[in-house]
């Protein structure tokens, strides 16, 4: 296993429109992070990555774009981007940013120009089918909604948009189209930054033949079978790769819906030289049912557990695994896979106990340092997403009971991840001093950071301590992994060692006591939990995490 300084990293994840506004239009701002950069730093991590920050009219908060090259001056603009590439430098972090290429905004002037002719230089950067108003060129449906085509009066032709209809897919086999964004690539790393998050990198490359997909197919094997991992999708990312990401010491984590554990390694294994990572998706979607997120089953513990140690396995000696459990598309984690309410600061500690714990680079996403939890809207009104306003608007067409839906988006909905930080007690939670651009939860005064700045036992101050914990421990990091209770419906058991040391984690993930077996800890010395007393020594209180560690030379 070669070392890296990103396999040695933890990722702080801003999103920024919802973090620190200091110009006043209610949206986060640039210099917002740079006034938050100490908070940051005193949380230990290494790495930040911002969601894009890119000129864009904001159909889908940004990932949609209308100038690569271009930070939108709604966050402070160029100038503003420049001061924080700095600041971020001379803290000693470094910055990730998103790269969004899968697709641009119907604002940007390619997709102007492309529009107007089939002559025009710029209509082959899209995809485009013929046929009539009435008949889109297949049954393909947009991830947020109805069809995935759009018709074009001018050209007479459809184009494909994988997400809103404002976010036209680009033509990745078009060597022009990837040369742009080469460039693209290169003019930020010229600029310094330390590398790139690649939005849904693997869905790049289109299967030409455009076929139905069947009515019943679930979406997470649509999703593989149909709009990832197509014909070409190593080819660009391995020439992306030799043409500019090689010529840096950066980091590159893809996203990559439809990345499984039988296709990961192509992206991810050293010898392939394309991403150093990826973010797969199979524990964030282990609660979707055959329509995906708005159809949720209840979360299978074990296969949790079994995701985690798969993933563990298939990377071991090979490629390099991301560490996460939620991100600005899904619902809070403590909300997800801790009690919110009973057991909030229990089980916002265990999240972090997880995920300094496991092999491979973890990231954490802002406000889950406080512990966030989701957010339960009276109405739709309040709610600003597009994935979720769309879901609303089929559900009404559907005919679905909406107070029921109004559940699921109160459990689901991505605007649970997007509310502001909760920075203090004051108006707006310290986050800005007008209107925000969406709505606050509630319990700010209670859940903020200046709150649990002040409490020693706070879930903040457990944050710095586990991120601490790992940075010490390089065992924690590239040493190897095993689940000792793979089949325990409450418990998470697991070792990680090298040729030094040993450390056995335990988790009850549960409501209640659960035993554990002492010889688990024979020998071993209890180095942290999440818990003030450890009276019980064969016991776990409800969603306790401990530590146990040994040397093993002793
Ligand atoms: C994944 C991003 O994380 C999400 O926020 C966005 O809506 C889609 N990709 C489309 O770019």
């Amino acid at each position: 296993m070669n070392k890296n300084w990103w396999k040695e990293s933890v990722v702080y994840q801003i999103y920024p429109r919802s973090y620190k506004d200091t110009s006043g239009n209610g949206l986060g701002d640039i210099d917002g992070i740079i006034e938050k950069l100490g908070h940051i730093k005193s949380l230990g991590v290494d790495i930040i990555w911002l969601c894009p920050i890119y000129k864009s009219p904001n159909a889908d908060n940004g990932y949609d774009i209308s100038d690569y090259r271009r930070i939108s001056d709604d966050f402070g603009g160029d100038e503003a981007f420049d001061r924080l590439l700095k600041a971020i430098h001379n803290s000693g972090l470094k910055l990730i940013m998103d790269l969004v290429v899968n697709h641009t905004s119907d604002e940007h002037y390619w997709f102007e120009e492309a529009k107007k002719s089939k002559e025009n230089k710029y209509h082959n950067h899209y995809i485009w089918k013929k046929g009539n108003p009435k008949t889109p060129p297949n049954n393909w449906q947009s991830v947020f909604g109805g069809s995935a085509w759009k018709w074009n009066e001018k050209t007479k032709e459809y184009f494909l948009h994988l997400y809103t209809q404002k976010q036209p897919d680009l033509n990745w086999e078009n060597s022009e189209v990837r040369e742009e964004i080469y460039s693209i690539i290169d003019f930020w790393l010229d600029k310094g930054v330390d590398g790139f998050r690649m939005d849904v990198i693997s869905m790049i490359s289109k299967r030409l033949a455009f076929e139905d997909i069947p009515d019943s197919m679930p979406i997470v094997e649509l999703m593989e079978k149909f709009y990832s991992n197509g014909p070409r999708v190593h080819e660009f990312i391995k020439e992306m790769n030799r043409k500019v990401l090689s010529k840096y010491d950066i980091v590159t984590v893809g996203e990559g819906p439809g990345i499984n554990l039988e296709n990961a390694l192509k992206y991810v294994s050293e010898k392939e030289n394309e991403l150093n990572m990826v973010f797969h998706f199979d524990h964030l979607f282990i609660d979707y049912g055959p329509k995906g997120k708005y159809d949720p089953i209840p979360i299978d513990f074990i296969k949790f557990k079994k995701i985690f140690s798969q993933w563990d396995n298939l990377l071991a000696n090979n490629g390099w695994n991301s560490i996460f459990l939620g991100n600005h598309d899904f619902s809070r984690i403590v909300s997800r896979f801790g009690n919110d309410k009973d057991y909030h600061f229990e089980s916002a500690k265990l999240l972090v106990t997880l995920l300094m714990t496991m092999r491979g680079t973890p990231y954490i996403y802002q406000g889950d340092e406080i512990g966030m939890v989701n957010v339960a809207h009276p109405s739709i009104e309040f709610y600003d997403d597009v994935e979720t306003l769309n879901a609303w608007k089929l559900a009404e067409i559907e005919g679905k009971d909406m107070e029921l839906f109004l559940k699921l988006v109160h459990k689901q909905g991505r605007d649970n991840a997007r509310t502001p930080i909760q920075w203090d007690s004051s108006k707006n939670g310290g986050f800005t001093k007008r209107k925000p651009w969406i709505p606050l939860n509630k319990n700010f005064k209670m859940i903020n950071v200046t709150n649990q700045e002040e409490d020693p036992h706070s879930i903040l101050q457990y944050y710095r301590k586990m991120i601490a914990f790992r940075k010490a421990n390089k065992t924690l990091v590239y040493g190897e992994y095993k689940d000792l209770e793979p089949n325990h419906s409450k418990l998470f058991i697991y070792k990680r060692w090298d040729e030094k040391y040993m450390f056995l984690v335990a988790h009850n993930f549960s409501d209640n006591l659960q035993e554990f077996s002492a010889d688990y800890v024979k020998d071993y010395t209890l180095s942290s939990s999440n818990y003030l007393s450890n009276e019980k020594q064969n016991f776990l209180q409800p969603w306790e995490s401990r530590i146990y560690f040994k040397s093993k030379s002793c």
